[in-house]
């Protein structure tokens, strides 16, 4: 059988989530007992970041750690392949000795390369086209307050970036309706938007997006890489700030989501993140369990434990 890897939200099945999503739940849980299972023992993540991390270093590196495995950070800096070492070779090699590789990439192609050489599944973790692994948490999340983001409406303000892509292939993959404001010259990828059909509408104005929604997601105006268009994207995204007028337009019981990190009194206002409808410490503590549940899934080839797959 081929190897399987996760590069976007299309590499697993509708029924691989839901059992997916069991797990992760059941590795909360067992967390929360003070339980360890030891489900990865000896298993090594080999972790490639060309970009800064907290949340995805420390979620993968702890939750190897939790089950009886290992990571192994890497950075170009340290390694040859900041040295110019061919991407395949790279791939070639790392992929002979850890079990499966993480990685955070500036350019998408660079971990497409990578995953057609590698031995070992190969998990996107941010590149500048998606960031899937943050969607697992965030669904995860969403589940959990509020039961299955199925047939929700669901509003992106903000860059059409990364971030806002994992959005659109998420309505497609669990069934939701995704409403996208994002400034003019901000707005996401045309192929993807025309690949998810009916499921992602684009409008103009953030209050159009989130007019009745039962989640408000947002992202940063510059994204790692974008740090010398800050001061011209601070100017180009004025009236996309969520805040508390703006969530006043949604359901009561809207969720408010934000893949961190945050920047108060630009994207967010402080009394919306650190309000009663944010989840963002939820979301990011997701980001644990639902990876854990992924890589057992990518190393075993099954979600221990699950009953649903
Ligand atoms: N949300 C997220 O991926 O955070 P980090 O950049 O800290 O990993
Ligand atoms: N869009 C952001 C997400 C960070 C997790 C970035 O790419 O920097």
């Amino acid at each position: 059988m081929s190897t399987r890897h996760f590069l976007s939200l299309f590499d697993l099945t509708a029924d691989e989530y839901r059992a997916l999503f069991e797990r992760a739940g059941q590795l909360q849980t067992a967390r929360e007992r003070g339980e360890r299972p030891d489900t990865l023992s000896r298993r090594v993540l080999g972790m490639i970041f060309e970009k800064a991390s907290t949340r995805t270093r420390l979620s993968f590196e702890s939750g190897m750690a939790q089950l009886g495995g290992s990571a192994i950070f890497l950075s170009p800096r340290d390694t040859q392949l900041g040295r110019g070492e061919p991407i395949e070779d790279s791939a070639r090699v790392m992929s002979r000795m850890v079990d499966a590789i993480m990685i955070r990439a500036n350019d998408h192609g660079m971990l497409e390369t990578f995953a057609e050489n590698s031995r070992v599944p190969v998990i996107n973790a941010l590149t500048d086209r998606s960031h899937p692994c943050q969607l697992l948490a965030d669904i995860y999340t969403y589940q959990r307050h509020r039961g299955s983001i199925a047939g929700k409406r669901v509003a992106w303000v903000g860059d059409g970036f990364n971030m806002c892509h994992s959005y659109i292939n998420a309505a497609r993959m669990f069934d939701f309706e995704l409403t996208v404001a994002a400034p003019c010259g901000y707005e996401p990828d045309t192929e993807i938007v025309e690949a998810a059909g009916d499921r992602v509408r684009l409008v103009e104005t953030a209050a159009e997006a989130v007019q009745g929604a039962d989640l408000v997601v947002t992202d940063v105006w510059a994204s790692m890489g974008q740090e010398e268009e800050r001061q011209r994207r601070l100017r180009d995204f004025h009236g996309y700030q969520i805040n508390a007028d703006l969530m006043g337009r949604a359901q009561q019981d809207a969720l408010f989501m934000h893949c961190l990190p945050a920047h108060r009194g630009e994207e967010v206002t402080a009394d919306v993140i650190d309000g009663s409808q944010s989840v963002v410490w939820d979301e990011a503590e997701a980001r644990m369990y639902t990876q854990q549940a992924l890589v057992e899934f990518l190393m075993l080839g099954e979600f221990p434990g699950a009953t649903t797959a």
